[in-house]
């Protein structure tokens, strides 16, 4: 039996391939996806979280969560996962349904299990607000957002805190053992030619995948001048499913929430300057190679 998880995310390209790696690898037990306002709005990363379930044959239960951020107005990248959220292949009508209750009671009533979030972190934090006990039920809380350098969405902001700081500062001054995988780390997860060759070569759900990664590619490239896209959110599942891809240190963790130029950074304490015991887990390395063996090998799992 693997590692009891609930992923929240914001479907969204390297989300959709996330709920694919947690659900096709051995190593996890996928308990249900919960939805979260980031990428695109509520009503569109739920139905995207839903038409990946249904393309891959994944039948876990769908909760939709927060439309959005606890106090700031919801910035969407449509710039980067176009209008549907999910743009670039054509998805058949869903039939995954979504389940009639709240994420944030889907994942209490789940609990406990590790949760991996992947987009902003407002259904999380209102977890920990709603349900304070959960805090000693969650086994973890790993997360792909934040940098120990520079952001994407502001020169030191990362999207997912970006758009929720105040949720943000909540998970990493909650007390539960947080792991940080942040820009610095997954911009190695480069979807290289190679590797979408290798996504085209499985079948329908790989092709499906590719198509995917070519359009992701193709904003990524006209946004940020990548040759090739990173694919952030997977490797937040990879460090739940084998610690040794993501090669991680312990640090202190501060969500800048009042900075005029820095609202959303991650003021991340490598060096113990502010000596503060440490409070995450944050990720320093990814051993790309093996990284793409999981998620190719998911992929061809499920498909
Ligand atoms: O900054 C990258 C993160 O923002 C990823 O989770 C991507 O899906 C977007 O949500
Ligand atoms: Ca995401």
């Amino acid at each position: 039996m693997g590692i009891p998880v609930v992923l929240d995310c914001d479907p969204g390209h390297d989300d959709a391939i996330a709920i694919l790696l947690a659900a096709g690898d051995p190593a996890l037990d996928l308990l249900g996806v919960t939805t979260v306002a980031a990428n695109q709005t509520l009503e569109k990363v739920t139905l995207n979280a839903r038409r990946v379930c249904t393309a891959a044959g994944i039948t876990v239960p769908i909760a939709a969560g927060s439309a959005k951020p606890l106090l700031r107005p919801l910035r969407i990248a449509d710039d980067i996962h176009g209008e549907s959220g999910l743009d670039g292949p054509v998805f058949g009508p869903p039939t995954v349904p979504v389940v009639d209750e709240h994420a944030v009671e889907l994942l209490h009533r789940l609990l406990p299990a590790t949760v991996i979030a992947t987009g902003a972190l407002t259904n999380v934090a209102l977890l920990l607000t709603r349900y304070p006990e959960d805090a000693e039920r969650i086994t973890e809380i790993v997360l792909m957002g934040g940098s120990t350098g520079r952001g994407n969405i502001t020169p030191y902001a990362e999207a997912n805190i970006h758009v929720d700081p105040e949720a943000a500062a909540i998970v990493f001054g909650s007390g539960v053992p947080v792991t940080m995988v942040g820009l610095n780390v997954t911009h190695q997860a480069l979807v290289t030619p190679d590797v979408v060759a290798r996504l085209e070569a499985l079948g329908p759900l790989g092709r499906t995948c590719a198509e995917l990664m070519v359009f992701f590619g193709e904003t990524y490239r006209a946004m940020f001048g990548f040759a090739a896209p990173p694919l952030h959110d997977p490797v937040a599942v990879a460090r739940v499913i084998d610690p040794t891809l993501v090669e991680c240190v312990d640090a202190h963790v501060q969500v800048e929430l009042t900075g005029t130029h820095t609202l959303g950074a991650t003021v991340v304490d490598l060096d113990g300057y502010r000596g503060l015991a440490p409070n995450a887990k944050v990720a320093v390395g990814l051993d790309v190679d093996r990284f793409w063996d999981r998620v190719v090998g998911a992929i061809a799992r499920l498909g």
